[in-house]
């Protein structure tokens, strides 16, 4: 497939590296950014090789929110039927570990991606924020939802009410992202992280995903039911049973995804 706005590499074994290249706009991410990014996840879902998949912009912007330029194009019906919300509930059903490598601005829709991660590895240079309060909107690609699930209710107030910035560090230290690094070791250290995390059983990690992700959708019973049957189907997977004899042969194991 080719992109005209995403670069999609595979820099290492299992690995899948998709990066925003509309670097003149900051990487804002356009309609059809967004139909990149998605149709690659597709592609990569696809992929028995792929185990999981790193995004990032560059150094300037992970992504500086949606296109101010397109929004404006756009009136209330343009939103409504722009088909924007497909391509993000497209981004939020890939279910193979998705890794955001944050350098630069992770402002508005650019912060909702980043959200839309499983975890983020972030450079010393990484800022985020929900400043869409200050051109009269809110964040309206998961952002009010996600953040305040990442980070509590008394920052993610702060940050939405008030658009301000949050410098890494602080990301950090409110739980928005996993690690913190050098600039320059943000996106080696995610294709580390998420070659570490490829080389599990496929089976394995979609379900842990999936387990995970249900905490913020249940409550905690049927959470830790949905957990309970996970453990049974995996159960009865050959990767399964390949982890326990790797473990007791003292060797390394060879998941199949099956
Ligand atoms: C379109 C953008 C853009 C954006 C930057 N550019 N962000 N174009 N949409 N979100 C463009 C600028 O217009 C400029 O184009 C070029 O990128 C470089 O930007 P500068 O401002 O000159 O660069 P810099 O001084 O480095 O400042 C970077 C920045 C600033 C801090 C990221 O550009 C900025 O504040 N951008 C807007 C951030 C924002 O408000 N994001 C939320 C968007 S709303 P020219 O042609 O002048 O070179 C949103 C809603 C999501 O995300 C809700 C879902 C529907």
């Amino acid at each position: 497939m080719t992109y005209d706005d995403i670069d999609v590499t595979r820099p290492a074994e299992r690995v899948c590296h998709i990066r925003i290249n509309r670097p003149e706009v900051r990487n804002a991410l356009r309609t059809q950014t967004l139909t990149e990014i998605a149709d690659a996840l597709a592609v990569a879902a696809a992929d028995e090789t792929v185990g999981a998949v790193v995004i990032s912009g560059d150094s300037k912007a992970f992504a500086a929110g949606a296109d101010i330029r397109e929004m404006a194009s756009l009136g209330a019906v343009g939103v409504w039927r722009s088909g924007r919300p497909a391509q993000w509930q497209r981004i939020a059903d890939f279910e193979k570990p998705l890794i955001g490598a944050v350098n630069g601005y992770c402002l508005g829709g650019g912060c909702e991606l980043a959200l839309a991660c499983d975890l983020l590895i972030a450079g010393e240079d990484a800022v985020f924020g929900q400043p869409e309060i200050k051109l009269g909107i809110l964040p309206g690609a998961g952002g009010t939802q996600r953040l305040i699930r990442a980070v509590g209710k008394a920052f993610a107030m702060q940050m939405v009410l008030s658009g301000m910035r949050v410098d890494a560090a602080t990301a950090e230290r409110r739980g928005l992202v996993a690690e913190t690094v050098p600039a320059d070791k943000a996106l080696p250290r995610a294709l580390e992280v998420a070659a570490d995390i490829a080389g599990n059983a496929p089976l394995a990690l979609a379900a842990a995903k999936k387990a995970l992700n249900q905490a913020f959708e249940t409550p905690l019973s049927a959470g830790l039911d949905f957990e309970r049957q996970c453990l049974a189907l995996l159960s009865a997977s050959e990767d399964r049973n390949e982890g326990i004899a790797a473990f007791l042969e003292k060797r390394k194991p060879v998941f199949r995804g099956r």
